[in-house]
């Protein structure tokens, strides 16, 4: 694959092709940033989905899920700030008429001067290999030194400007740096002008009496208003955690980049409350326990980084991006913020009610702290799809496409295949398919020839293979394939479900 936006593009046409994702309403030309998951996207993001909860929710004591509404009291969203905060800064170029966020296009420009460091530091242990002091290059060389203090100061400005709310200062930012429009090439801008991202509608049949109410812009308040339900019907001591797994909606400005950034998505969020001055404490054993979770889908641990927010959320006290390595670049994930106690003392406010919690080992009652984990689902599917799709060259000289995804996430677990439509070999495989169905989503494939079908199955990531042949009929054994290495093991019929539950096993990732 040539380039990253080459990868992009082979990615969506994947997922396309093989029933994973597919443009919202395509036969109507689609809605801008709106996505459909298919037949095999929509077991593979309900098993991460599975996946995610397990983690968060089974396998902590402390922990607990729940599933709120979409629609909220309209004031929950005036407590959360998002009526008055909730927006992005946003610029257009008056030549191509395209719109841009106008923190995106600073980022985007810091990232290429990154990039340039990386380059060098890349040519380095090409020409150097083994001999290459990474550490002290990257500490001494004036190029990398000079790119990283332009770094500093466009990241120093831009803070500056957005915590004063200067948008004229952001705009001059842009001029400054002379970033010019990607379709127009020239740097006409409109001046910066702020955009609320929740979308509104009415609730209530008659005109005059309804109320306008948001679509959630994340799940995380649903928890925050039902802090105290769970905390006193679960018996629940702090520190304890709230999940939830649901979707989110945001009338996003910029709307490209496939799955990654669109208008309506998914998030996986858990709020964990804890004593107030205790939070940086949780706020790390978060951040590390987020990281190990990612890493247990056996991604390569070079495709995950951390970035610190240079301009906090009006709600947090410190927070960081767990940023992937997406076919556009490294790009946030999750985020993992200390929220404090900001939501809840506002809802206390906006609300009336107390939102306290008796502390029995301190003898008080405090308003709790909150350490946030925020993942996006599709960003996660995303991630998962585009660093599992591979070519490779096989030994005879031709190529197969592969997703080598985590075998307990594939949507398809097991395809049972008869050799031939001949001699009875397909009611034996039947008998096979019927017995493990109960426990895996399973494919039968009949059609075409043994090669194709194994193609078609590690196209969609199957890890596993069944086939039934005239042996079978004599000695009760099937061959099973693996995906990853191709091989064929000849085992008997009896033997298949402890062996698939062996190599299904959660387990592992888990613990
Ligand atoms: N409750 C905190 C919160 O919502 P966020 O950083 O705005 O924080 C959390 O969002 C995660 O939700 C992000 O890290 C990302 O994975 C996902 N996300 C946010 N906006 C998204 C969008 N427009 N499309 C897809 N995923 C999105």
């Amino acid at each position: 694959m040539a380039n990253k936006e080459d990868n992009l593009k082979a990615i969506i046409s994947h997922a396309k092709e093989y029933g994973f994702v597919f443009q919202s309403s395509e036969i109507y030309d689609g809605l801008a940033a709106v996505y459909d998951y298919g037949q095999m996207g929509s077991e593979l993001k309900k098993n991460i989905k599975d996946y995610w909860w397990k983690a968060m929710v089974n396998m902590n004591e402390n922990i607990v899920g729940i599933d709120s509404s979409i629609f909220m009291h309209p004031t929950t969203w005036k407590a959360s700030g998002h009526v008055d905060a909730f927006s992005d800064p946003l610029i257009d170029n008056k030549d191509s008429n395209k719109r841009y966020r106008a923190d995106v296009l600073v980022e985007e420009f810091v990232e290429k001067i990154r990039l340039k460091t990386e380059k060098d530091v890349a040519k380095g242990i090409k020409k150097f290999g083994d001999d290459f002091d990474e550490v002290q290059f990257r500490a001494t060389n004036p190029n990398v030194l000079r790119n990283q203090t332009k770094i500093d100061d466009i990241n120093a400005r831009f803070k500056t400007a957005m915590e004063a709310d200067d948008l004229a200062g952001i705009k001059t930012l842009i001029e400054d740096l002379g970033i010019a429009c990607p379709i127009s090439g020239s740097k006409n801008w409109t001046d910066v002008k702020q955009f609320n991202l929740m979308f509104s509608t009415e609730i209530g049949a008659v005109a005059e009496t309804a109320n306008t109410i948001y679509l959630r812009p994340e799940t995380a308040q649903g928890i925050f208003v039902n802090y105290l339900n769970v905390q006193k019907s679960g018996r629940m001591k702090i520190p304890f955690g709230i999940a939830q797994i649901g979707k989110a909606f945001r009338n996003e400005i910029v709307a490209r980049q496939f799955i990654f950034r669109m208008r309506e998505f998914e998030q996986m969020e858990m709020q964990f409350f804890v004593r107030p001055g205790e939070e940086m404490k949780w706020y790390e054993h978060w951040k590390a326990q987020r990281v190990k979770w990612h890493q247990s889908l056996g991604i390569d641990a070079k495709y995950y980084r951390f970035h610190d927010h240079i301009k906090l959320a009006h709600y947090a006290n410190a927070a960081c991006d767990i940023e992937f390595d997406f076919p556009m670049g490294f790009k946030e994930l999750e985020g993992i913020h200390s929220r404090t106690d900001f939501d809840l003392k506002q809802h206390e406010e906006y609300s009336g009610k107390k939102l306290q919690y008796f502390d029995p080992e301190l003898n008080e009652s405090y308003v709790p702290y909150v350490v946030e984990t925020s993942v996006g689902l599709d960003r996660t599917f995303l991630a998962i799809l585009s660093s599992s799709l591979q070519e490779e060259k096989l030994e005879n000289g031709s190529e197969r496409t592969v997703l080598k995804l985590p075998a307990f996430l594939a949507p398809v677990k097991v395809a049972v295949m008869p050799l031939t439509r001949k001699d009875g070999l397909p009611d034996k495989a039947r008998e096979i398919l019927n017995a493990l169905k109960f426990d895996y989503n399973c494919n039968y494939d009949e059609k075409d020839s043994p090669g194709k079908r194994y193609r078609r199955q590690d196209a969609i990531g199957t890890p596993y293979c069944i086939m039934v042949d005239h042996q079978t009929l004599e000695d009760n054994t099937v061959t099973i394939r693996d995906r990853d290495t191709m091989e064929q093991e000849r085992v008997a019929i009896d033997k298949i479900e402890a062996i698939l539950k062996d190599k299904f096993d959660v387990r592992k990732a888990l613990s």
